[in-house]
């Protein structure tokens, strides 16, 4: 069986797929088959153990599926927490730093995702300097970015994969130029995590942090976050809560002394029920292997661009293979129209103002999703 084969048998794995064209999954990953039975798992020890699935399963859950998220961040066991979600855990980035100058500076680019921009920016109040790089909408600004990373900089929060153009910047230079300066790098992989191969330890990114609703089809409301070891005691986030006390269970008062561990990341009480749909879609990115799901997304992307490109429409997705991400967005007077007809016929994508369509072929997609799916553009631009 060749390798795509073998992504392919995956497919049974996900019921959506018989029902609708999926290649939204850099938005929602399709509903892996096992999430039910670890749900349902849930359920069964609540009913069953009641008090004391707290520490026969439920914190432990915390522990193993922030394990199986540091295998595809390529990074050592134990360092990465979980949170409900991105913005909760970069506020609590944030609330770990004093903004004095002066090293007060935070850079990041334009093409973060708005919630980002959105924490960021409200740091100011609390003295930080932010400076947005602007782009040209699809590729990462690089040479800006990187002059703009100066001896004043405290903090590089910035998208691995850009949500807007699927464009990748360069991590290894953006860290080397960060560390050069004495500044640390914040690395949010939603979009990278599960479609391109991440060595986040090798590549020594001081933070990472994302989701699993995406490429890694795990349901809302398991985030993690990922600090180097080198790093972590130097932490002390402000948001905290009592999870991430080294004795929680001693209810001591105040002020929290921060556990010596992964869960001085965590505040408070993890979002339990999460964790277990997300521990599904974890475990199947695991199994299909993400170097072989990059060597699918990218003939598939090549695939799908040159028929959107044989029919005139604008691609707005870096051409490069290192510097193109999972997704294809393409842009046509109308496109906004023409999704909507899309979407009305369970053919799955979204569309982004300054961007137009995005689509995603995933592991578990065909080829002959992908040239459905044009066909139905063609059908929906006649109409
Ligand atoms: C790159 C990126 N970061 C963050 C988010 C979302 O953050 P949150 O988990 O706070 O909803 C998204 C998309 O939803 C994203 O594409």
């Amino acid at each position: 069986m060749s390798d795509e084969a073998r992504l392919l048998s995956l497919r049974s794995q996900f019921p959506t797929l018989a029902k609708k064209t999926h290649l939204i999954s850099h938005s929602l990953g399709a509903m892996p088959r096992r999430a039910r039975d670890h749900v349902g798992a849930f359920l069964d020890q609540w009913e069953d153990d009641s008090i004391e699935a707290w520490s026969k399963h439920w914190l432990p859950m915390a522990e193993t599926v922030g394990d199986l998220i540091a295998q595809v961040l390529g990074v050592p066991a134990g360092t990465v927490a979980v949170n409900q979600n991105v913005s909760t855990v970069q506020a609590m980035i944030a609330s770990c730093f004093d903004f004095t100058a002066p090293r007060n500076r935070v850079v990041y680019t334009d093409m973060n995702f708005s919630t980002v921009d959105y924490v960021w920016q409200e740091q100011r109040r609390r003295g930080a300097d932010v400076v947005v790089v602007p782009s040209d909408g699809v590729n990462a600004p690089m040479e800006a970015l990187l002059a703009a990373i100066d001896e004043r900089t405290l903090l590089v929060p910035v998208s691995h994969v850009m949500f807007r153009s699927s464009g990748v910047k360069d991590v290894r230079a953006i860290v080397s130029k960060a560390h050069a300066v004495g500044a640390l790098v914040v690395l949010d992989t939603y979009q990278s995590a599960g479609t391109i191969p991440l060595a986040l330890h090798d590549w020594d990114v001081d933070m990472a942090c994302g989701g699993s609703v995406k490429w890694a089809s795990g349901g809302p409301g398991c985030a993690y976050w990922y600090v180097n070891p080198k790093l972590r005691e130097t932490l002390r986030p402000a948001n905290t809560g009592w999870f991430g006390h080294a004795r929680p269970f001693a209810f001591e008062p105040g002020p929290v002394t921060y556990a010596d561990n992964r869960w001085r990341l965590f505040g408070g009480t993890p979002a339990i029920p999460a964790l277990y749909s997300a521990k599904a879609g974890w475990e199947l990115l695991v199994e299909a292997g993400v170097e072989s799901i990059r060597k699918k997304s990218l003939r598939q992307t090549a695939l799908l661009r040159e028929l959107v490109r044989e029919r005139g429409f604008k691609v707005n997705t870096p051409e490069k293979d290192a510097e193109r991400g999972g997704t294809i967005c393409f842009d046509f007077d109308g496109a906004d129209v023409v999704s909507k007809a899309l979407l009305a016929q369970d053919m799955l994508h979204d569309y982004r103002p300054r961007c137009g369509i995005r689509a995603s072929p995933h592991y578990y997609t065909t080829d002959e999703e992908l040239v459905r799916f044009v066909e139905a553009v063609d059908r929906a631009r006649k109409a």
